[in-house]
């Protein structure tokens, strides 16, 4: 009996997957269909201009909320869109971008209503994540006057998902990678976005970094 609902549960399962499997082939069939040449054109080469350090979350997949194709944009995705100095991962990404991508523009999106960031500030226990996401503390409480004086729950921690990118700006355009670009004449921006998940728009919030300071 317990075998029996194993095995339904396991064809369920599968049966998911078989649902993917068969969208990809008709997304490949269609790309194929408007361009026969697309997939053989990416495969000799990835040339994208732009590097997106965004967040993990399902609702703010990053081609799509800038239309574009696969091969024009360089994607790095985590939990609460952090660009921490120390992280192997992050600064792979980075180096690879600048270095041989040579990538023109760097945007940090951030969005409001981020889970991670009002994780990170909603005083509950969650274990590791509670150390990845200790730079949005520290971004509240070197901005705590302006937020705690903001009356509106939800305005206050749009307003943190808006400072925790400006500060990954700053980390990114400090960082030794891109001042070495800077250094030897590459031109490159970073760029600090909020997208919104009720309206599907992308705010610029104005703190692009051209260069060093
Ligand atoms: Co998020």
């Amino acid at each position: 009996m317990c075998c029996l609902v194993r095995r339904g549960r396991n064809r369920y399962l599968s049966g998911m997957l078989d649902k993917l499997k068969a969208n990809n082939r008709a997304w490949a069939a269609r790309m194929v269909a408007n361009d026969p040449g697309f997939f053989k054109r990416l495969e000799g080469q990835q040339a994208p201009e732009y590097l997106w350090i965004g967040c993990a979350d399902s609702r703010v997949p990053a081609n799509e909320i800038v239309d574009l194709d696969p091969g024009e944009l360089f994607v790095h995705r985590n939990v609460a869109n952090l660009a921490p100095p120390q992280d192997a991962n992050y600064l792979s990404v980075l180096q690879f971008a600048v270095d041989v991508i040579k990538v023109k523009h760097i945007m940090v999106v951030g969005h409001y209503g981020c889970g991670g960031v009002r994780a990170a500030v909603d005083g509950q226990r969650r274990g590791l994540v509670d150390h990845w996401l200790h730079p949005i503390r520290e971004v509240y409480h070197a901005n705590q006057q302006e937020l705690e004086a903001m009356l509106d729950e939800r305005a206050r921690f749009d307003r943190l998902c808006e400072l925790n990118v400006m500060r990954q700006v700053k980390n990114v355009a400090s960082d030794v990678f891109v001042e070495d670009a800077w250094a030897r004449g590459q031109s490159l921006s970073v760029h600090g976005w909020v997208y919104s998940l009720s309206t599907g728009l992308v705010r610029d919030l104005g703190v692009t970094v051209n260069g060093p300071r």
